[in-house]
């Protein structure tokens, strides 16, 4: 089975940040979690380099619009990087194969009869590359993004016939009730289509960084169409020599932001039933991370800045945050301070704490050989059971839940603390009668540690491979409780979390 899953490519007329991160991660953690599963996974993000928001941030600073590009796409390739994300290929739009596979896809849809030329008036906001209707409109004409004034335009040029596809899009949202992901962001795109859909503006006469219309040279490909597109051609470039596009087409999950809703939710399905090729399978669409809050942590200031996390703390920590912090699909704040907290008392005192106590224990009560155990029926009840958490957390990432399906790993980590606690194995191992009891405890706090890690793969991807390696568990796919007996012998390892101080 084939899993294709995308972020956003990214702007490159600003310097990567945080919410830049973020989509990433959040794709990297699906993509990891269906490696895991044994598919044939291909992950792809990039940078999107044509277009007015480029154009006019290449203006500002007195350079060519390719030389922004270049300067700007290698951070965040190395933004990509430092995070830990798996991507199997990093697409520029600027590349010549990128403009081939788009020019040919646009050809198809002109051919298919779905543009037509005409005249446009509207408010354009440049920062979106974008007309607004009336009912988007800020107070005062104002881009309600960017709070700016906007101009009326008028112009002459191709239109895609949206309109025609408004039975298509909502047979397809009939036909998968999960085609948008959280439900009220579907029921968000549903609405706008529901409220009749306009045809949009294809090209623009007076651009000139962007790619001509394989028709019309003389109008330049509106900004949002190449980029969308990049899904696509990526594939039939991104191995020499190979085509990848049966192989993968169409994207199973494509991760992105709320402010881009509309383009991907709407204009993106309809694009490729104009061009005759399959839509997605499914969108995952996060909220905001707000930094507005202006609290001091200890060691980084007030600014959530993902280098000075990633310097101190390494991607894992940061990794975690993202996912933790801020319940996927929603709006939340997050902060130095607020990192700090859950570094300390999550992964220092929760996760950290659980292996180094249970490493020592075996290192110290049998000579660093997991017992040879059966799982405890104790670890069998209650809704944080260890039993079964691989398939819960399958089930909420099919959903692209990512939070939830954290949520659901940790009830688990603090269980076996709990388990700890309740059997008091240092005072197991005072009385001789209560060896039995000894080595089953510690064998289901190993056990149960190897199972959480295999789950935490995706999030703290070098972390919980420590942590395996530590265990003596070479296998990397998930797998349910109690699936391995003991007799393996342990490595003790310095602490996973290092304390703040
Ligand atoms: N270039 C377009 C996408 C084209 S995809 C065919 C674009 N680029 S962007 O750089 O502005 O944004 C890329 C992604 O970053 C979007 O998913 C956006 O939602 C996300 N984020 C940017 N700032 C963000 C936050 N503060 N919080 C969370 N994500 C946000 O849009």
């Amino acid at each position: 089975m084939s899993f294709y899953v995308t972020t956003p490519i990214y702007y490159v007329n600003a310097e990567p940040h945080l919410g830049h991160a973020y989509t990433t991660i959040a794709a990297d953690i699906l993509a990891r979690h269906h490696r895991q599963r044994g598919e044939d996974v291909f992950f792809l993000t990039g940078t999107d380099e044509h277009g007015e928001p480029v154009a006019l941030a290449a203006e500002r600073e007195g350079v060519e619009p390719q030389e922004l590009a270049d300067r700007n796409a290698p951070k965040f390739e190395r933004m990509v990087e430092r995070i830990g994300a798996s991507n199997d290929f990093f697409i520029r739009t600027s590349d010549p194969r990128h403009a081939d596979g788009v020019a040919a896809v646009m050809q198809t849809v002109y051919d298919n009869g779905h543009v037509y030329e005409g005249v446009y008036e509207g408010w354009y906001c440049p920062r979106c590359a974008d007309f607004k209707t009336e009912r988007e409109l800020g107070p005062g004409n104002t881009c309600p993004i960017h709070e700016i004034p906007l101009e009326r335009e008028r112009e002459e040029n191709w239109f895609f016939r949206l309109s025609a596809f408004e039975a298509d899009l909502k047979r397809l949202y009939a036909e998968r009730a999960d085609f948008v992901v959280p439900g009220f962001r579907r029921n968000e795109a549903l609405s706008f289509i529901d409220q009749g859909l306009e045809d949009v503006s294809l090209s623009r006469p007076k651009l000139e960084w962007g790619m001509p219309l394989p028709w019309d040279q003389s109008q330049r490909m509106y900004v949002w169409f190449d980029a969308l597109l990049n899904y696509y051609t990526a594939l039939s470039f991104a191995r020499d020599g190979e085509d990848l596009t049966d192989r993968f087409w169409p994207p199973s999950r494509q991760v992105l932001g709320k402010d881009i809703l509309k383009f991907h939710a709407v204009i993106w399905p309809a694009l490729l039933i104009a061009a005759g090729l399959e839509p997605p399978r499914g969108l995952a669409i996060h909220g905001f991370l707000l930094m507005g809050e202006k609290k001091m942590s200890k060691s980084l200031g007030n600014v959530l800045d993902p280098n000075q996390v990633i310097d101190r703390f390494g991607p894992d920590a940061l990794r975690f945050y993202c996912a933790r912090e801020v319940s996927f699909g929603q709006d939340g704040n997050v902060s130095a301070a607020g990192f700090e907290a859950r570094y300390e008392a999550e992964l220092a005192n929760e996760l950290g704490n659980l292996a180094s106590r249970t490493l020592a224990m075996i290192d110290r009560y049998r000579d660093g050989v997991v017992p040879d155990a059966e799982p405890d029926p104790a670890l069998a009840e209650g809704p944080d059971a260890l039993e079964g958490v691989d398939g819960e957390v399958r089930a909420l990432l099919d959903r692209a839940e990512l939070s939830q399906a954290l949520e659901a790993i940790w009830t688990r980590v603090r269980r076996l603390n709990r388990y700890v606690e309740e059997n008091r194995p240092w005072d197991l191992a005072k009385d001789e009668s209560e060896a039995d009891r000894l080595d089953l405890v510690l064998y289901n706090l190993a056990e149960g540690i190897r199972v959480l890690a295999l789950l935490l793969i995706p999030y703290m991807p070098e972390t919980s491979g420590r942590l395996l390696e530590a265990l003596a568990e070479g296998n990397r796919e998930l797998d349910a409780f109690g699936a391995r007996g003991g007799g393996q012998s342990i490595d003790r390892i310095p602490a996973l979390f290092p304390k703040l101080d």
